[in-house]
């Protein structure tokens, strides 16, 4: 099928890229002329592992083009997928304008062309409701409107895209049912939950607040576990191994970031708030995670023996994005720790083995910052190690070198990936989610 993309950010260019690995005829639309120019040459703008591969292949399969001109790919679109941004507004909300503004052009275009059997489809995370929004606005085109949202993790959407445990379509009328089904089909055993639009659109902030309330209520039990000496790796292996709740998204850490599960936690509360309907499970996950967040650079404070103390210390941040697998640094934790310390006065030495030219861009107005990719080279003459991303290569630093190279003893790991018995063996002091602060 013959599809069109608007918005070459994240999930547009990886999800026109696996539509082409699928068969079909990408054209990705994006206004930003660079990157249009940069992915015609081959280049992926983004860190996803595998795409950049995917990409040489379908382009040497004539499956994908790039473009900045929509009007030339209308005429023999039969599906057309909006993926722009929809980042959050002032009084949470998600700001639908690029949406929209997408939807009316696509509905002008159609109007010129007289074309009335295109299928456009939201990707983008809307709220419920959108649909009925676009249709108002597409109404003299005949467009027939869908939603299919998007389930991708950065650092893992190739696997996500292509063996998801399910693909949901909203449809409200039979034409778009049958394209979406189409438009799938080579999947052959993957799930198809279809339903109406609205159940569609809610059905990702259902899913995606359901995982940020896991994290944020482990990370709760992680405390409780310091108070009380339970053990929270034991505690939270035993508790996920229940089928009904499953191990995933149960790992405690310094909270939750990135550029989805904050703000599609607060347009959700947005839209109970909107319609009157008391969502205070999800109020309270959300304020849960900014004072996680918030507390993260205070506990590490207090390993250095207090503000008085720690101020002129030296301390190596180990990961600066969200999570592993990518340079995305937005709504990090270790971003809001790192400022956070240097507030206070402490010099950083940042390491991260991808996000180092997006932080320089964040933290360039903070004082004392150097970075490095390689983690030993951060370490060197520092009072502290603080690991704050799940890099995987973090659980397998050696030990014995971190020891030589401090000048200090103390390691902060914020994401429970060292071998405690071997970090204390060293003489190192180790501080780990859910270690219990024995006052006694
Ligand atoms: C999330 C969802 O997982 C995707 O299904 C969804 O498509 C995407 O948002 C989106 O809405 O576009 P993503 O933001 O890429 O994907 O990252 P996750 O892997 O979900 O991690 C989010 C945050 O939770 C990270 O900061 C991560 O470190 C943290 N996390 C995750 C934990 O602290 N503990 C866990 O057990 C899992």
């Amino acid at each position: 099928m013959n599809i069109t993309i608007i918005g070459s950010g994240y999930v547009g260019l990886v999800s026109g890229i696996c539509f082409a690995r699928l068969g079909h005829n990408v054209t990705c639309i994006d206004n930003q002329e660079e990157k249009i120019h940069t992915l015609n040459k081959g280049e992926i703008p983004i860190f996803e592992p595998g795409l950049k591969e995917m990409l040489a292949d379908a382009r040497s399969n004539n499956l994908i083009s790039f473009s900045s001109d929509l009007s030339a790919h209308i005429a023999n679109c039969d599906a057309v997928f909006i993926a722009v941004g929809t980042p959050q507004d002032e009084d949470g909300s998600a700001d639908l304008s690029y949406v929209l503004t997408a939807a009316q052009e696509i509905n002008d275009l159609c109007l010129d062309l007289n074309k009335k059997d295109l299928i456009l489809v939201t990707k983008s995370t809307v709220p419920v409701g959108t649909a009925e929004k676009i249709k108002k606005i597409t109404k003299n085109s005949g467009l027939k409107i869908a939603s299919n949202p998007e389930f991708l993790r950065e650092g893992n959407a190739i696997e996500d895209f292509m063996k998801p445990d399910r693909v949901v379509i909203g449809c409200d009328d039979e034409l778009s049912s049958e394209a979406l089904r189409k438009i799938y089909s080579p999947l052959t055993e993957v799930r198809i939950v279809e339903t109406d639009t609205k159940t569609s659109e809610l059905i990702k902030y259902t899913s995606n607040a359901l995982l940020a309330t896991k994290i944020a209520f482990i990370n709760e039990i992680a405390n409780l576990c310091e108070k009380t000496g339970a053990n929270i790796k034991e505690l939270s292996k035993a508790t996920g191994l229940d089928s009904r709740i499953g191990e995933k998204f149960l790992n405690v850490g310094p909270g939750y970031g990135g550029s989805c599960f904050p703000k599609d936690v607060n347009a959700l509360i947005r839209t109970g708030k909107d319609n009157e309907v008391n969502l205070s499970i999800i109020d309270a996950v959300e304020s849960s995670n900014v004072n996680r967040k918030k507390s993260m650079a205070h506990r590490i404070i207090s390993q250095l023996g207090g503000l008085d103390q720690a101020k002129g210390k030296v301390v190596a941040i180990l990961g600066l994005a969200f999570k592993a697998n990518t340079d995305d640094i937005r709504y990090s934790p270790a971003i809001a720790t790192t400022k956070e310390l240097v507030k206070h006065g402490i010099a950083i030495r940042a390491s991260d083995f991808e996000a180092i030219k997006n932080s320089k861009r964040e933290l360039a107005n903070e004082d004392g910052i150097n970075y490095f990719v390689d983690p030993y080279k951060a370490i060197e003459n520092t009072d502290l190690v603080a690991i704050l991303t799940e890099w995987p290569q973090y659980s397998e630093l050696d030990i014995a070198r971190i020891k030589e190279s401090m000048r200090g003893n103390i390691i902060c790991d914020l994401r429970n990936m060292l071998n405690k018995q071997e970090v204390e063996s060293y003489q190192l002091q180790y501080d780990y989610i859910g270690k219990y602060q024995n006052n006694d």
